[in-house]
């Protein structure tokens, strides 16, 4: 039997014992047969053990017979899944994406580009569903959501996170209400809308604006708890500033890497939006390999490339006023920002050097995936493979690069892929084209 079975064995004891200190004693045979029935000889990987133990803890609190039966049921049902290979609800199909090569991109660098298949997260096919149900069980443990109450997720998002936190607020029985800006592609909202959620699009405007869709989400939520027409709270998710959102990554995405990867690499790429991904995954990576190169893959008009490179947060184009939008003028979706956030802030020393990717550059790479890789992606990740190709050329052979793919073309189809046509001759663009200024 392995030590964390062990362990696990002797966590269900404890529980046992506790269930016996609230006086029913009764039900701890309950749990003996439930439980230990079944086959606790396969090993338990760590985060499952966390789960359990996390559970555990709320059995621990329980203190209704009927409503202890009834979890300890779940529980005992949940372990024998884990023990087969069947998932817990859409939640089980978050985290554990596969690594992949990119074949084109590494056998003309002549480097090892792998990319992390975040759009094959299972709710809302985006890295973000990590950091939604990081947010739920934060607020969860915190007794901040109690599920058909009418407590209600409240969220400031471009769209993949209002998208993740829709479908898993649905699954645990909440609600969601997303602001978004009106300039984002529409199949997001649409998607939204069908997912349940409410979706409030607003005109594009800087932080400052009491409308601007971050802070329209947070007076919201404000709204909701203080007011008595609606059932239930209004939890406000916060992703830019929430600590939930770079611990998603610090215990998931980074820890996956560091595996799959065998702990070999020798750099990791990344946009950032709210700057989660990138903050979370090198505060786990760094102190492994302190030889790891972080890079930031930074849109146009974004503030982070400066911020990374010179100390400040300036990009001309904001100077010479002639940006179209009022955050970030580009058609890439999901990353790029002009201020800093707290998920950018905490992981900001340890990001070694910043990449620009023109809109032209990420286009062509969207082309080039799709012809020779069969990798239908959206704009964020586009520019990840840009700026992990242009690193490639500076590394030179033989380095090992990891970025992420975010989520799917098929998200973009109305804006990003919008009249770009794959497979004609004038798509037959080299590398070195794509990667031109
Ligand atoms: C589409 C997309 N692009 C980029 C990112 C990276 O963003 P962040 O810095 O917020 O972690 C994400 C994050 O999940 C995303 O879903």
């Amino acid at each position: 039997m392995s030590r964390q079975t062990r362990d696990f064995r002797f966590l269900l004891y404890l529980a046992e014992s506790i269930v016996i200190i609230v006086g029913v004693a009764q039900i701890s045979d309950y749990i003996r047969r439930r439980i230990f029935g079944g086959d606790l000889n396969k090993t338990l990987q760590d985060h499952d053990v966390k789960a359990h133990q996390k559970r555990l803890l709320q059995l621990s609190k329980i203190k209704d017979p009927e409503v202890l039966k009834k979890t300890i049921d779940e529980l005992a049902s949940s372990l024998d899944n884990e023990i087969g290979d069947v998932k817990e609800g859409i939640e089980g199909c978050i985290g554990n994406t596969p690594l992949i090569k990119i074949k084109s991109l590494s056998e003309a660098t002549g480097c090892e580009i792998l990319a992390k298949a975040e759009f094959l997260n299972g709710a809302g096919n985006s890295p973000k569903d990590r950091v939604a149900l990081s947010i739920i069980e934060m607020a969860e443990s915190k007794g901040l959501l109690v599920p058909h109450s009418g407590d209600t997720i409240y969220e400031g998002t471009v769209g993949s996170t209002g998208i993740s936190l829709a479908a898993i607020c649905r699954a645990r029985g909440y609600k969601a209400h997303i602001c978004m800006p009106n300039d984002m592609a529409v199949e997001k909202s649409d998607l939204l809308l069908k997912l349940g959620a409410e979706v409030e699009r607003v005109r594009p405007a800087p932080i400052v604006d009491q409308n601007q869709f971050v802070n329209l989400a947070r007076v919201r939520a404000a709204s909701h708890t203080a007011g008595s027409d609606k059932p239930g709270r209004g939890l406000f998710a916060d992703q830019f500033e929430t600590e939930a959102n770079w611990r998603a990554h610090f215990t998931g995405t980074g820890p996956e890497i560091y595996e799959q990867s065998g702990g070999r690499l020798d750099a990791f790429v990344s946009g950032a939006g709210t700057g989660g991904t990138i903050s979370g995954v090198a505060l786990h990576l760094k102190p492994k390999l302190p030889k790891l190169k972080v890079v930031l893959a930074d849109p146009p008009g974004s503030g982070l490339y400066n911020r990374v490179k010179f100390g400040v947060m300036f990009d001309p184009k904001e100077r010479e006023g002639t940006r179209r939008r009022h955050q970030v003028d580009t058609i890439v979706e999901g990353i790029g920002i002009n201020r800093v956030t707290h998920n950018f802030d905490i992981g900001r020393e340890l990001i070694d050097d910043a990449i620009r990717v023109t809109d032209n550059q990420a286009l062509a790479m969207a082309r080039w995936l799709v012809e020779n890789d069969g990798i239908f992606v959206g704009s964020s990740s586009a520019v990840n493979c840009v700026a992990a190709t242009k690193l490639a050329k500076q590394l030179g052979p033989g380095h090992r690069i990891v970025t992420l793919l975010c989520d799917s073309g098929a998200r973009h189809l109305s804006k990003f892929w919008a009249n770009k046509e794959v497979g004609g001759s004038e798509n037959d663009v080299s590398l070195e084209a794509i990667l031109a200024p």
